[in-house]
C-alpha cells in the first residue's frame, strides 16, 4: 500500500500530536533544503538564513555551530534556537533525502529491547535531567540515585521509575513531542501509574478509571496511564487500539463501507476475537487488552464513560440530519513512552481535540469520508472544483465541530487559538530550555494554516528523550506465512515426524567450497532439510566416509576450482578416486568399496563456471560418480549451478526438486505436497538469513578488531596471514590505460612455502566513495562507525512478540562501515532476492514496481544484470530507497577473495613473493558509470605498508615437472604471463646452481608463445625476458602483436602455427608440457589450435583420436590450464 495512504488512514491523530497540514508553503524543491533535513548532526546542514528563496548549500563537514537562527516570516522575527543540541537522534534524514513527511519513521519493533549500552546512558541522562529539573544538579540525591537506579539495573536486570519520575518523563514526553501543537499544558498531565496491574481485568479497569477522570463530564483534563515496561524475556502488556475510544469500521461490499475505514481491520479482529457488532456507523470499538502473550482478552467500554457530541450547525438546521457525532476524549493507545532507558510499551494519554482534528477525520477518503454527504446537505455545486465547495464544506463542518462541542459543554480548541498558544508556548520554551522541537508540517493546521502565526516560523525537527515514538502494533497472524502454524495445519504427519527425531530419515548435507559460495547455499539447505529429516551438515573432509552406509539420504554441493579439483576442504574423494581410477584399490582391499549402498539416496548440486568448458562442473560431477561407483540411488540428477548464467535459478530448481524427490523417496514415513514444499522454501528461505546488528562494546584485545586477517578467517574458516606491500611498479597498461602493476608482498612475522606455479589468495577493500554513499542512503541514520555484533534470529524459540536474537559467532564485532569495506560485496549485481528486500522498502511506488519486476522476472532480471549495476548504480536509480542495514547486510553476498598466481620464486627471495596485477574497468553503458574491478584497484590504490590478509594456495597441478630435462611449453596472453615469471626466476635459478655446483642435469626446452597488444604498452617484463633469451634460459621466445602499428597483427595462435612441427615434436616426441595461462577465452583457442597442428601429417587416424589424446595429456598431467575467471 502506498505509503501516503496509511498515513490518511492513520486513525491516531489527536490534539496532542495535531496532524498534517494541507498545503506545504514552499516549492517542492526547497522542501529539500535544509529545514528537514536533520541527520546525525541535526544542525549539519543548516545555517540561519534570511532569504527563504536562496536555498541554503548542505554542508558536509562537521558542524561548527551550536546555535541556530531560526526566522518567522510573518512577523520577520528572529530566534536562537540551541536545544537541539540536546538531540539524541535524528529523523532518518540523510543529505540525500529528507524523511520529514514518513509518518511512522524508526516505528519501534514488537519486543524490540533497548541496547544495553543505551539503556545505561538514557538512564542516567534523564535522572539528572529529573534531578536538574527540580535545581538538584549535580546533588548528593541525585548521585544516591544513580547509585541506586545501577544497583537495582544489576540485580533485577532493568531500570525502574520512581512515580514522581515517571510522571515528569511523561510531562518531559508530552513538552518534546516535536508534532503536537497542544503541548502548551504539558506541566499538566496527571499520571496514572498502572505498572501493578498484571492482569487484562485490572488493566481494564484502571483505564475505566483514568477515562472518567480525563472526561470529567466534559471539562476534559490532560493525563496518562502507564502500564508496565518492557522486560526482556517477558511478554508485552499491550492495548490493541490505536486509540482507546474509536468507531468501528465494516466493509459491506467492494464498493459500500459502513463508518471509520481506518478501523475495518481492526473490527474484524474484534469479530474474530469474539466481539459482535451491529454494523452501525459511530459504533465504539471494545478494548482489546493482552497479557502474558495469551490470546487478548476483549472489554466494552461502558456507556457512561464515552461521551459523544452530535454534530449540529448554528445555521444549517439541516445538518443534523446526518447524524454526525464524535467522541470528546482522544486518548492515543499506540505510542511507546520511551524514558529513563526503558520502553513503556503500554500506555494512554489525552489532551483534547482542535476542531480540524475531528474535521479531517470526517472527511477524508480513508476515514468517515463524508466530504460529499456533507456537500450534498449544504446545497453545494459539487460539479466542479472551481466552486469550492470542498473547502466550503470543510470550514462549516468545522464551524458545526466547535458550535457542538462548546455547546455541549465539552474542551476543544479552535486552530487559531492553539496556534497562538502554541507561538507562546514556543517563546517559552526558547527562553527556559533554548528552543523544542517543532515538526513544520505536523504543527501548521490543515485549514486555513498560512493564516495562522505558524506558518511562518521556521523549526528545527529533533529528537530529544523522553519521547513518545510510534510501535508496530500487535496483530492475530497470518496462518499462511507462520512456516510453525502451515506444519500443524497442512503436515500433520510432519508432527509426528518431528516429535519422534530419532525416527526420522538421516540425512547429511556434504559440502566442498573454495570461496564460499557452495558452503553457504549448503547451509540454507541444511536449514531446509533439518524440518523434514534429522539432518547434520560437514564438509567433505570431515565426513568419514567408512560411515556412508548408515545414511539415508546424502545431498552433496560442491565447486570445482583449480584445473577441475576439488576445493580444498573437499579432497578426500577425489583423492579416493584418484587410487580407484589408477586401481590402487579396489573392493577386495578398501573397506569404502566393498559395503551396500542401495539403500542410500542421494542427489549432487554444483557450483562452477561454463566457460571452463572441459573442466565445467569437474568435481561435482566426479562426487557423482564416486556415489554411482559405490552404488547408492540417485534421486534427483545432478544439476551445476553456472556463475554465468541462471544460477540462482538452478541452485533453486534444484532444492526445490531433490527435497521433493527425498520427501516422495520416503513417502511411506510422510508425504509432501508440491505447494507445501513452495511454502516450505519460502518461509525457510526467508528466515535462514534474518540477522540484526546491536551495538556492542569490544572487550577482547584492541587489535583484534581492525586485524583483517583474524576477523576474515573466521568467516571465511580460512587461514589468513598478514602480507605487507613492499614494492610497487607500473609495468605495462592495459587497452583502456588501466595500469598493469608488479607488487612484492612479504610476509609479517612468519616463513612460507610455495612452488612456481601456486597461488595467493587474497581480499581486497570495497572503494570509500562507494562505501561513503552507501552508508549515506541507509535508514535510520544508523551510528555507521560504532561497533556492531551481529545477531541472528532464533525462529525454533522465537513466537509473536517474544524474538530470541543469539549473537551471530561467526561474525567478528565490528562497524557497519568496516562491514561495507571489507566483508560484503557491494559489487556484484544484486540477488533477486536482494531486490526483493529492496522493493519493499522502496517508498515510492514506482521504485517498487521496477524493483518486483526485476526481482521476480527471470527475463527482465538477466537483462537488467547484464548490465553490471551493482548496489550505488540500483541506489541511485531508485531514490526513493533507503535500506535499512540489517536486511541489507542479510541479502548482499561476502565479499570473495582474489586468486593471483604468484610471479616469482622463493629461491630468489625468501619470505617475499611477486604478483602481477592488470587492473579491471568496465564502462556500465546504462548506468553511465564505470566500475573498477574491487580488489585490482584497491591494490593499486594502496600504499606501500598496506597490510593484506592472504593466504598461499598450494597443490595445485600448474606446477612444473620435477624432471627438469621435460620440455616445457609456456603459452599466455597479457597477466597471462604472471605464474610464467615463477617458472622462469626458478629456472634461471636452477641453472645457475647447477653451473655452480656443475651436477650435469639436464635441462630441456624452455619455450614461451607470449600475446599482446603493443611491444611499448603492455609486452610485461619485455626487458627480463630479452635477458633469459641471451641466457638461454629460454631456447624459444616468440611474441604476437595484435595492435601495434609496426608489427603484422598476430595472435598467439599464429605463433603456434608457424611453429607447429616444433610443437608436434616437443608433445608428440619429447612428452612436453603444456601450459596456458590467461583468460577463459585463450583455453578454447589453444586447444583447437592444437587439434588443427595435430590433424597435419598422419600422426592421428581421426579428429577423434585427437580428442581422446589431448584428453590423455589432461588426465596424465601434461596439459594444464590456469585461467583468470573473468
Ligand atoms: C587461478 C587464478 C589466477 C589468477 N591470477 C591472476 C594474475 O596473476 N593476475 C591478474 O591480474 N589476475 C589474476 N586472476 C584474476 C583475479 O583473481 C581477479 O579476478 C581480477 O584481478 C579481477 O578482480 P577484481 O576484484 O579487480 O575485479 P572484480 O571486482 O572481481 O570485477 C571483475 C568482475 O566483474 C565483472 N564486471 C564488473 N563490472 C562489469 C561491467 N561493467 N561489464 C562487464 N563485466 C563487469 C567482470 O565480469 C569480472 O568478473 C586470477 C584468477 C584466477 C582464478
Ligand atoms: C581458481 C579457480 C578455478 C576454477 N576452476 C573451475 C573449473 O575447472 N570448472 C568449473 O566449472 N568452475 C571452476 N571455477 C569456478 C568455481 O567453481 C565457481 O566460481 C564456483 O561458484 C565457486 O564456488 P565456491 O565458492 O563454493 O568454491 C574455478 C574458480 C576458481 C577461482
Amino acid at each position: 500500500m502506498p505509503l501516503i495512504k496509511t498515513k490518511k488512514s492513520e486513525s491516531v491523530s489527536t490534539p496532542v500530536c495535531s496532524p498534517r497540514i494541507s498545503s506545504p508553503r514552499l516549492p517542492k524543491n526547497e522542501k529539500l533544503t535544509p529545514r528537514k533535513n536533520i541527520g546525525t548532526c541535526p544542525f549539519k546542514n543548516l545555517t540561519s538564513s534570511p532569504q527563504p528563496t536562496e536555498p541554503v548549500k548542505p554542508k558536509v563537514a562537521k558542524c561548527p555551530f551550536k546555535s541556530i537562527t531560526l526566522n518567522s516570516y510573518s512577523d520577520n522575527r528572529s530566534f536562537t534556537e540551541t536545544f537541539h543540541t540536546k538531540s539524541v537522534k535524528g529523523l532518518g534524514c540523510n543529505q540525500m533525502t529528507c524523511k520529514g513527511s514518513i509518518l511512522k519513521e524508526g516505528l519501534i519493533k514488537l519486543g524490540q529491547q533497548k541496547d544495553p549500552l543505551l539503556s545505561k546512558t538514557e538512564n542516567i541522562d534523564f535522572l539528572k535531567q529529573y534531578y536538574e529539573a527540580f535545581n538538584k544538579k549535580g546533588s548528593d540525591e541525585l548521585k544516591e540515585r544513580l547509585k541506586k537506579s545501577e544497583l537495582n539495573q544489576r540485580s533485577t536486570g532493568q531500570y525502574d521509575l520512581t512515580f514522581d519520575e515517571l510522571e515528569f518523563a511523561c510531562r518531559t514526553a508530552w513538552r518534546n513531542a516535536a508534532r503536537c501543537i497542544g503541548r502548551i499544558n504539558w506541566s499538566k498531565i496527571k499520571l496514572f501509574d498502572g505498572r501493578h496491574c498484571t492482569t487484562t481485568k485490572e488493566i481494564f479497569e484502571l483505564l475505566c478509571e483514568y477515562l472518567k477522570f480525563a472526561t470529567n463530564g466534559g471539562n476534559l483534563r490532560s493525563a496518562i496511564t502507564v502500564f508496565r515496561q518492557r522486560i526482556k524475556g517477558k511478554h508485552d502488556i499491550r492495548i490493541w487500539n490505536a486509540q482507546l475510544i474509536n468507531y468501528a469500521g465494516y466493509e459491506i461490499s467492494e464498493t459500500e463501507t459502513i463508518g471509520d475505514k481506518s478501523q475495518i481491520e481492526f473490527t474484524k479482529i474484534c469479530e474474530k476475537l469474539g466481539w459482535k457488532g451491529k454494523k452501525k456507523e459511530f459504533e465504539i470499538l471494545p478494548l482489546v487488552i493482552q497479557v502474558n502473550g495469551k490470546k487478548p482478552d476483549v472489554y466494552e467500554i461502558p456507556e457512561e464513560l464515552v461521551m459523544q457530541v452530535d454534530l449540529i450547525h448554528p445555521k444549517y438546521e439541516a445538518f443534523k440530519d446526518l447524524k454526525l457525532k464524535w467522541y470528546a476524549v482522544p486518548a492515543v493507545s499506540s505510542l511507546v513512552l520511551d524514558a529513563g532507558g526503558i520502553y513503556f510499551n503500554c500506555t494512554a494519554f489525552n489532551g483534547w481535540y482542535m476542531n480540524t482534528e475531528i474535521g479531517r477525520d470526517l472527511t477524508e477518503p480513508n476515514r468517515f469520508d463524508k466530504l460529499r454527504v456533507i456537500g450534498k446537505v449544504l446545497g453545494l455545486d459539487m460539479s466542479t472544483n472551481v466552486s469550492l465547495w470542498k473547502d466550503e464544506v470543510l470550514l462549516e463542518l468545522n464551524k458545526a465541530i466547535l458550535y457542538s462541542f462548546n455547546k455541549a459543554g465539552v474542551t476543544i480548541v479552535d486552530h487559531h487559538s492553539a496556534s497562538e498558544s502554541f507561538v507562546k508556548h514556543w517563546e517559552n520554551e526558547l527562553r527556559v530550555r533554548g528552543g523544542t522541537p517543532g515538526d513544520w508540517i505536523w504543527i501548521n493546521p490543515p485549514l486555513s494554516s498560512h493564516i495562522t502565526p505558524i506558518f511562518g516560523m521556521e523549526m528545527l525537527n529533533y529528537v530529544v528523550k523522553p519521547y513518545f515514538e510510534y510501535q508496530e502494533m500487535p496483530r492475530l497472524q497470518k496462518k499462511s506465512i507462520k512456516f510453525k502454524i502451515l506444519v500443524k495445519s497442512l503436515m500433520p504427519f510432519l508432527i509426528s515426524a518431528l516429535k519422534k527425531i530419532q525416527n526420522r530419515p538421516k540425512c547429511c548435507i556434504l559440502y566442498a567450497s573454495q570461496t564460499g559460495k557452495s558452503k553457504n547455499f549448503s547451509e540454507i539447505t541444511f536449514n531446509v532439510f533439518k524440518n523434514i529429516f534429522n539432518a547434520r551438515i560437514l564438509c567433505i573432509n570431515e565426513y568419514n566416509l567408512n560411515e556412508l552406509d548408515k545414511e539415508d539420504l546424502i545431498i552433496a554441493i560442491a565447486s570445482t576450482t583449480g584445473n577441475g579439483d576439488s576445493p580444498t576442504n573437499g579432497k578426500t574423494i577425489q583423492e579416493l578416486m584418484d587410487k580407484i581410477k589408477k586401481k590402487e584399490i579396489s573392493s577386495e582391499n578398501c573397506g569404502i568399496l566393498s559395503k551396500n549402498y542401495s539403500h542410500v539416496n542421494y542427489s549432487v548440486l554444483g557450483f562452477g563456471d561454463s566457460t571452463y568448458c572441459y573442466n565445467f562442473g569437474a568435481y561435482p560431477k566426479l562426487i557423482d560418480k564416486f556415489f554411482k561407483t559405490l552404488g547408492l540411488n540417485e534421486i534427483y540428477p545432478i544439476d551445476i549451478a553456472d556463475q554465468i548464467r541462471d544460477e540462482e535459478k538452478t541452485m533453486y530448481t534444484w532444492l526445490k526438486n531433490s527435497l521433493l524427490a527425498s520427501c516422495t523417496q520416503y513417502k511411506d514415513k510422510f508425504s509432501v505436497k508440491q505447494n507445501e514444499i513452495d511454502l516450505l522454501l519460502e518461509s525457510k528461505l526467508l528466515k535462514t538469513k534474518k540477522f540484526r546488528l546491536r551495538s556492542s562494546p569490544f572487550n577482547g584485545p584492541k587489535t583484534q578488531v581492525n586485524n583483517s586477517c583474524i576477523n576474515l578467517s573466521k568467516i571465511y574458516e580460512k587461514n589468513l596471514k598478514p602480507f605487507e606491500i613492499v614494492e610497487k611498479e607500473v609495468i605495462g597498461f592495459q587497452p583502456n590505460n588501466e595500469k598493469i602493476l608488479r607488487i612484492k608482498l612479504r610476509s609479517k612475522g612468519f616463513d612460507f612455502n610455495f612452488i612456481p606455479g601456486n597461488h595467493i589468495e587474497l581480499f581486497g577493500k570495497n572503494r570509500k566513495d562507494y562505501v561513503d554513499f552507501i552508508l549515506s542512503r541507509l535508514n535510520n541514520n544508523p551510528n555507521y562507525d560504532e561497533l556492531v555484533k551481529f545477531e541472528i534470529y532464533d525462529e525454533r524459540y522465537s513466537s509473536g512478540s517474544n524474538e530470541l536474537w543469539l549473537s551471530d559467532k561467526k561474525y567478528p564485532i565490528m562497524t557497519i562501515r568496516q562491514a561495507l569495506t571489507t566483508f560484503f560485496d557491494i559489487t556484484k549485481p544484486l540477488s533477486q532476492e536482494a531486490l526483493k528486500m529492496l522493493a519493499s522498502q522502496a517508498l515510492n511506488e514506482k521504485d517498487r514496481e521496477s524493483l518486483e519486476h526485476l526481482a521476480t522476472d527471470w527475463k527482465a532480471y538477466e537483462e537488467w544484470k547484464s548490465d553490471y549495476p551493482n548496489l550505488v548504480d540500483v541506489l541511485k536509480t531508485f531514490f526513493s530507497v533507503n535500506p535499512d542495514i540489517n536486511t541489507l547486510l542479510a541479502v548482499l553476498p561476502h565479499m570473495k577473495s582474489r586468486f593471483y598466481s604468484i610471479s616469482s620464486s622463493k629461491k630468489v627471495a625468501k619470505n617475499e613473493l611477486d604478483i602481477t596485477i592488470g587492473v579491471y574497468q568496465y564502462e556500465s553503458v546504462k548506468y553511465n558509470s564505470v566500475h573498477y574491478g574491487v580488489c585490482s584497484k584497491y591494490l593499486e590504490d594502496a600504499s606501500i605498508g598496506t597490510i593484506i590478509p592472504a593466504e598461499i594456495i598450494v597443490g595445485n597441478k600448474f606446477t612444473m615437472p620435477d624432471d627438469t630435462s621435460i620440455p616445457i611449453i609456456m603459452i599466455c596472453t597479457g597477466c597471462g604471463i604472471a605464474p610464467f615469471r615463477s617458472f622462469w626466476s626458478e629456472r634461471a635459478k636452477d641453472m645457475e646452481l647447477s653451473k655452480q655446483i656443475n651436477d650435469g642435469k639436464v635441462f630441456g626446452e624452455f619455450i614461451l608463445m607470449y600475446g599482446c597488444r603493443e611491444k611499448q604498452k603492455d609486452f610485461l617484463y619485455m626487458n627480463e625476458l630479452e635477458s633469459l633469451r641471451e641466457s638461454n634460459v629460454l631456447t624459444g621466445f616468440y611474441t604476437a602483436y595484435s595492435r601495434d602499428p609496426n608489427y603484422p597483427k598476430e595472435y598467439v595462435q599464429d605463433k603456434m602455427d608457424e611453429n607447429s612441427e616444433m610443437l608436434k615434436d616437443l608433445i608428440l616426441n619429447k612428452n612436453a608440457h603444456i601450459y596456458v595461462c590467461g583468460k577463459k577465452i585463450l583455453a578454447s583457442e589453444v586447444i583447437d589450435k592444437l587439434k588443427a597442428i595435430f590433424s597435419l601429417g598422419d600422426y592421428f587416424e581421426s579428429m577423434e583420436s585427437i580428442d581422446s589424446y589431448i584428453n590423455d595429456l589432461k588426465a596424465n598431467n601434461r596439459y594444464h590450464e590456469d585461467l583468470f575467471n573473468t
